[in-house]
């Protein structure tokens, strides 16, 4: 498979460019106001490619879109990215910003098919329609587990399916070069020992494939203009290329790898890694974050302030994305200390209560899956490489049907189906395990 892959990618090469163009998919793959950050990563991603020339039609933006006009955004239609200073407006990324895909929509079988080029999936919805002479760019920030990418409505998208869309791309020649940049917890696990070398993509993720990624800009770190958002308002590795793309003397002068060594640094963290064709390493941000050749323009619906709110130095603290949750609540209820607002405190002990209670089921469920999967025999730990990627995606699909969806903390558990996976356990071991596990009142 590989093999065919070089050859197809070699007669690519051969092709002179003429009539380049730029394309990006960018995609936030959860819902809700508690992940505000992921969305306002998104549209944040969609003002730089917009500002640096991507036309509209060439940008395909998936999100849920809920954030910004839930009820508990004290700035109804608007979504910051990055905290101000009182006195300082904060930079509007929901400006301007075009989902082509929002709610139910934004699906694992849409994703696919949008970089498979495929509209009959999508019944019609822009799709990437890209050649070989052209860089495609993509950008996904969410949750993830060992193996996966959490979507905000229906199935996950997991790595092999990935791999194949990508590999779709590079049979049917949609892109020249590609840069796919990924935000999620153990984000490494989607690409370590599945991307080949030799296929021009540079993918880089905010994790390894062992740890979780990091929110920003969260609590007391959310204030904007004076207002605390109550929600993490980015995430780090995200923020920092983002931040960093804001600037236009950085824009027009770093290379892929260049980018990297800064955000890795600055995303402390966690430990940024690269996969793919690394002698991409010395192609320039501009290429695939913007249009070839496109000036610098400052100002404009997509440029105005976003360079000056990126240089007001603001320290990046970072809360564990699966910790997001309890952090914020806890947050809240240290706020409402000595108030007398007895009312909300109680429904914030309530909701910690009850967050404690999910992570303490959740910790039960997974144990016993285990021990039933292996009938009580010691599994091995997840050391290495991952592989059994078929597997995962059965046991997962499994877990879903009999126990429920993943949730922003129960995909930290993807890692224990991955685990018996990897020890050789078949997955209809692991889907019996689940059934009987999670059966209710049969
Ligand atoms: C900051 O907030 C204050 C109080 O809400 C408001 O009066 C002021 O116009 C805001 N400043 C900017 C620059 O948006
Ligand atoms: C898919 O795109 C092609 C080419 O633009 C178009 O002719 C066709 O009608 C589209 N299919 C659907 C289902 O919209
Ligand atoms: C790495 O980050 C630290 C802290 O943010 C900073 O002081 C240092 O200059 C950075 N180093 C490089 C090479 O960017």
């Amino acid at each position: 498979m590989i093999a065919l892959w070089r050859i197809v990618f070699w007669l690519g090469l051969v092709a002179t460019s003429a009539g380049e163009s730029n394309w990006a998919v960018i995609i936030a793959g959860s819902r809700g106001f508690i992940n505000y950050r992921h969305q306002a990563d998104v549209c944040h991603a969609y003002h730089v490619v917009r500002r640096n020339g991507i036309p509209a039609e060439n940008v395909i933006l998936m999100t849920y879109g809920d954030a910004v006009d839930s009820v508990d955004n004290p700035f109804p239609g608007q979504l910051f990215n990055k905290p101000t200073p009182d006195g300082v407006a904060g930079y509007d990324v929901n400006r301007a910003c075009s989902p082509s895909y929002t709610g139910e929509d934004v699906t694992a079988d849409n994703f696919l098919a949008v970089l498979k080029g495929d509209n009959k999936t999508t019944e019609g919805k822009p799709v990437l329609r890209s050649t070989k002479e052209d860089r495609v760019f993509v950008y996904f920030a969410d949750h993830g587990g060992v193996g996966l990418v959490a979507m905000p409505a229906g199935d996950p998208v997991y790595a092999q399916d990935l791999i194949d869309a990508l590999r779709h791309m590079s049979t049917n020649g949609m892109y020249k070069e590609l840069v796919f940049y990924m935000e999620a917890c153990e984000s490494g696990s989607m690409f370590e020992g599945l991307l080949p070398e030799d296929a021009n993509i540079y993918a880089t993720t905010a994790a390894n494939s062992q740890e979780s990624s990091y929110g920003t800009y969260c609590g007391m770190e959310s204030s904007v203009n004076g207002t605390l958002i109550g929600s993490c308002l980015g995430d780090l590795y995200s923020v920092n290329f983002l931040e960093n793309s804001d600037e236009p003397s950085m824009f027009h002068t770093e290379t892929l790898d260049s980018q990297f060594a800064l955000v890795k640094n600055e995303t402390s963290k966690s430990h940024a890694q690269k996969f793919g064709t690394l002698s991409m390493g010395t192609d320039h941000i501009e290429w695939f974050l913007g249009a070839v050749g496109f000036p610098s323009v400052e100002g404009g619906e997509f440029g105005d302030q976003a360079a000056a709110v990126a240089r007001i130095p603001t320290p990046k603290n970072g809360v564990n994305s699966r910790d997001i949750k309890l952090h914020d609540l806890r947050y809240q209820r240290s706020q409402l200390a000595g108030t007398g607002r007895t009312r909300e405190a109680d429904n914030l002990d309530r909701q910690i209560a009850e967050e404690m209670a999910m992570r303490f089921h959740s910790a039960k469920v997974f144990g016993e899956i285990s021990t039933r999967t292996s009938g009580g025999a010691p599994v091995p730990p997840l050391t290495g490489v991952f592989t059994e990627h078929s597997c995962l995606k059965a046991a997962s699909t499994a877990v879903i049907a009999s126990c429920g969806p993943w949730n922003d903390f129960s995909l930290t558990y993807v890692r224990s189906l991955a685990t018996l996976c990897q020890a050789g356990y078949p997955a209809l071991q692991i889907q019996a395990a689940a059934e009987a596990v999670c059966r209710v009142d049969v």
